[in-house]
């Protein structure tokens, strides 16, 4: 930027600033109205936004990336994911009020699970060798070639899946074994789920809701392009 002189950079600058205010404020005021809509969600998903193992395992919404919440809203409102606690909600949202409580729930800092699963130590370092180094005999890909080193999320597809309750993990992976969890990139999941034993999904549900999630997205202000959600899969 040499070529532009002092006055030419500060002027540059003033302009990228200005740029940037708005995006903020806009950010801000969508996550504002998003609280108001959110008001239905937290009987199961909690004010903190962290979810509970309760009547069924309630997962925590708070720090996942927008997109990837948004994007699962869409597709319990389009049955790609068959949920009847969470369907009346999803149908309860228009788009906008979709893209509001998902940057909502995003801007929420994350917490693991308060309650310790219910298992053997054994159990857990079994669940630790399938998220960290996979069982290769059964073409099991580590679950950290794609969630990430720490299996906290890579970008907007990838979710953290890190210090996720337990029984929502496990409820997941099943959901895909046998089909009413659908609408994931290329069924990458579906593939992994299929060739996962009822022990292997318990163990990795286990071992993975024990790990901390991903601070990333919620320590700060929430970077997003507000009412832009991924089109196609
Ligand atoms: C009656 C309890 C209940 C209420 C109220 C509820 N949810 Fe849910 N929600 C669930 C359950 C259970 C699941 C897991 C469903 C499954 O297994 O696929 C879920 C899943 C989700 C997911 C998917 C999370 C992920 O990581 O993929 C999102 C997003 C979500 N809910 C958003 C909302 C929003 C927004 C509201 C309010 C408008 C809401 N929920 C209200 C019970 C509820
Ligand atoms: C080949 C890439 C890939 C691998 C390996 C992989 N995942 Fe995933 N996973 C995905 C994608 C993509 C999604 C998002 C699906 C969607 O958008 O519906 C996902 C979503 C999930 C979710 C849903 C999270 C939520 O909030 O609802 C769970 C649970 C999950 N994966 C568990 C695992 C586990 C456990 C392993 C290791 C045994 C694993 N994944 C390995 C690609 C992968």
């Amino acid at each position: 930027m040499g070529y532009l002189g002092k006055t030419g950079r500060r002027t540059l600058l003033a302009a990228l600033l200005l740029a940037a205010v708005p995006m903020q404020v806009n950010a801000d005021a969508a996550i504002q109205r998003g609280q108001a809509a959110a008001a239905v969600c937290v009987a199961c998903h909690q004010a903190d936004g962290n979810g509970m193992e309760g009547a069924s395992s309630w997962p925590r919404l708070a720090g996942l990336s927008p997109v990837y919440l948004a994007n699962q809203i869409r597709a319990f409102k389009s049955g790609e994911r068959e949920s009847a606690e969470m369907k009346p909600f999803a149908d309860m949202l228009n788009d906008q009020q979709i893209d509001d409580v998902a940057a909502y729930f995003a801007s929420l800092p994350a917490k693991g699970p308060q309650t310790a699963p219910d298992v053997s130590a054994d159990v857990l370092e079994s669940g630790r060798q399938l998220a960290l180094h996979g069982d290769w005999d059964r073409y099991i890909v580590p679950c950290i070639s794609c969630h990430g080193p720490a299996n906290q999320g890579v970008g907007h597809t990838f979710p953290d899946i890190s210090g996720q309750h337990a029984g929502y993990i496990a409820d997941q992976l099943r959901a895909w074994r046998s089909g009413t969890r659908t609408g994931d990139p290329q069924d990458l999941m579906k593939a992994i789920a299929m060739r996962m034993t009822d022990a292997d999904i318990d163990a990795v549900s286990a071992w993975l809701s024990t790990q901390p999630p991903a601070e990333r997205l919620s320590d700060g202000p929430v970077q997003i392009a507000v009412g832009q959600h991924e089109g196609g899969k």
